[in-house]
């Protein structure tokens, strides 16, 4: 495998095990959404929404127009949902590249429907409910008069519903995710009964929903993060999945020196050695999206053994101290995520270190890292 000075190895096969074992939790009947905004998690939208619609995925989600449309200029045809709110702006590329926007309140209904009118086209529409979130989605009441108007308009079609969970990736506040999905069902009903007719697709399940199992998944899932084999929360510690990690990010060791005891390391000098130590300093830092608060606190992997970080992370370089790892040279390849001989180093473990969701390391990837796809 080629080197990289910093570079992100993506595991194609990994995503569409993942994939696999998602679905076969799932009723056949249900259906697949597969959430693919923020560049896939930092995994790279394209490639991973082709692997899995070749694995049966249904339909992608993503978080703005910016994003569906760089999937259709891929020559993805496949149904693309806006999760997010749209803006007034994008409102004729939604309609143009045939994406399907969510809403959440009146606001856009009229524009949306006089541009599909301008446009000669139908455009599908799916409906968010607010049950606990507080983001996005309309409140129960007010979706009901929602749905009723987008019924009532020529050119749109009320295709789907849905609303977040907010805590689904925490088991202990199953009881929570039961009341959403609860108030989801009930407001449900009552649109059906007012409209006289079906809604064909029902998703309020994300990756801590699908394996906690406390909640009605309906008849479509929105996996994320458990496509990439990260456990958004504490499902592993509850025994919930077994997914793999897809991604891996790996550098090199560009520069070495071996330093006396009392020799300050980095700005601040926030460390000083305490020992004749042998630093190793690796072309990676926060401007790749490796995290800050990783600071005299995270490690890395050499030759398959833990090299503690000494000093903070600095924009473009980190330093670790090799002193214990023996034969250490230039060249030598340093995993700061993922696997090498008997040790690893997974997001979870990273974002615990950092006080931050796992999600935010593998999103924050900068534009130096290398994707390389195996
Ligand atoms: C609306 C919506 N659905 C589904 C997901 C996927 O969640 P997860 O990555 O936890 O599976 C997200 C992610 O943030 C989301 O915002």
């Amino acid at each position: 495998m080629k080197k990289y000075r910093v570079w992100s190895e993506v595991n194609l096969r990994t995503l569409a095990q993942n994939l696999k074992q998602i679905k076969q939790k799932l009723d056949p009947e249900i259906k697949t959404l597969v959430v693919i905004k923020a560049d896939a998690y930092g995994h790279g939208a394209v490639p991973v929404a082709q692997t899995t619609l070749e694995y049966d995925a249904d339909m992608l989600g993503v978080g703005d127009s910016t994003e569906a449309i760089e999937l259709r200029q891929a020559g993805i045809l496949a149904p693309i949902v806006v999760l997010g709110s749209i803006i007034e702006e994008e409102i004729g590329w939604i309609v143009s590249y045939e994406i399907t926007p969510t809403v959440h309140s009146m606001d856009m209904l009229g524009r949306l429907n006089e541009e599909s009118h301008r446009q000669k086209k139908r455009l599908k529409i799916h409906l968010k409910i607010d049950t606990g979130m507080t983001r996005l989605g309309a409140s129960p009441k007010r979706a009901i008069e929602i749905a009723k108007k987008i019924t009532a308009l020529p050119h749109l079609e009320l295709e789907g519903v849905c609303t977040h969970h907010s805590s689904s990736f925490n088991p202990e506040e199953a009881d929570f995710t039961t009341k959403q999905t609860a108030l989801f069902n009930e407001v449900v009903n009552e649109i059906e009964k007012k409209i006289k007719t079906k809604i064909p697709l029902k998703h309020v399940a994300s990756t801590g929903t699908i394996f906690t199992n406390n909640s009605n998944l309906f008849n479509m899932v929105r996996p994320g993060g458990g496509l990439f084999g990260i456990d958004p929360g504490n499902l592993t510690k509850h025994g919930f999945t077994k997914l793999k990690p897809v991604l891996s990010l790996k550098s090199q060791v560009t520069f070495l020196k071996t330093v006396p005891t009392g020799t300050p390391i980095g700005y601040g000098r926030t460390h000083v050695t305490s020992k004749r130590t042998k630093v190793a300093t690796i072309p990676v830092g926060y401007n790749d999206g490796y995290p800050y608060h990783l600071s005299n606190k995270g490690h890395v992997l050499i030759r398959g053994q833990k090299a503690p970080l000494i000093g903070t992370v600095t924009m473009d370089y980190i330093m670790v101290d090799t002193t214990k790892i023996s034969g250490v040279k230039t060249g030598d390849e340093v995993v700061l995520i993922g696997r090498q001989e008997d040790e690893s180093i997974t997001v979870e473990e990273l974002s615990h270190i950092t006080n931050s969701s796992p999600y935010v390391i593998t999103c924050g990837l900068g534009k130096r890292v290398r994707r390389v796809y195996v």
